[in-house]
């Protein structure tokens, strides 16, 4: 059992989380149209996926955690939303989406430059929302599992050189100090 598996009965007490997860689906649903199969990595509880499916066609949730995906598909099945979740690392999928999503979890994965080849094999736009640079300090159970103190510009830029990148700043999580969230737009650069 890993740690977000401890942590899936509760996740959706901290209104923190509640918080960010709204001002992530606010910047995302100006950009759907309605008729496409989105996929969540790291879904979660679906804070973010949950709240999109009514906006699109379908949307399928992965996750390495087995209680995160058991609190998504108990939500999904009592509001009969269009959205199913499945226990899977994102670097075993290969099935083609039209939009990949996904919050706060690429600061846990370890190789960004191959999530992004993974991206490109099946999607041609994504929206990530994460952490903007931090000192190591937000994690404040521990950063055994962290694998990234947030990430700059010029990072996710380099990450994610062979795509078009658009950035901003759309949230801030406010624990013992501020901590800015990003999210991209990343579309694919047909000339790579
Ligand atoms: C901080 S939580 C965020 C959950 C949700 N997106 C939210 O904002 O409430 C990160 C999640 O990513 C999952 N995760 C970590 N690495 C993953 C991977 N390689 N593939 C799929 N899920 C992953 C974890 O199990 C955890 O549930």
């Amino acid at each position: 059992m890993n740690r977000f598996d401890l942590d899936a009965l509760t996740w959706d007490d901290l209104p923190r989380r509640v918080n960010l997860a709204k001002a992530v689906v606010k910047n995302i649903l100006p950009h759907l149209k309605g008729d496409e199969r989105v996929l969540e990595f790291g879904c979660g509880t679906g804070l973010i996926g949950l709240n999109i499916a009514p906006f699109v066609k379908e949307v399928i949730g992965i996750d390495i955690s087995e209680k995160m995906v058991e609190k998504f598909n108990e939500k999904a099945k009592r509001f009969h939303l269009n959205a199913k979740a499945y226990k899977k690392d994102i670097f075993e999928i290969d099935e083609k989406f039209d939009i990949v999503i996904s919050s706060m979890t690429i600061h846990h994965i370890k190789n960004i430059k191959a999530l992004s080849k993974k991206l490109k094999e099946i999607t041609n736009k994504v929206f990530i929302a994460d952490l903007d640079k931090e000192d190591g300090s937000f994690h404040t159970r521990g950063n055994d599992d962290v694998c990234h103190f947030g990430f700059s510009k010029e990072e996710l830029k380099e990450y994610f050189d062979d795509w078009k990148m658009e950035y901003k700043i759309i949230h801030k999580v406010k624990k013992h100090k501020d901590f800015d969230v990003f999210l991209i737009i990343l579309t694919n650069n047909p000339a790579t």
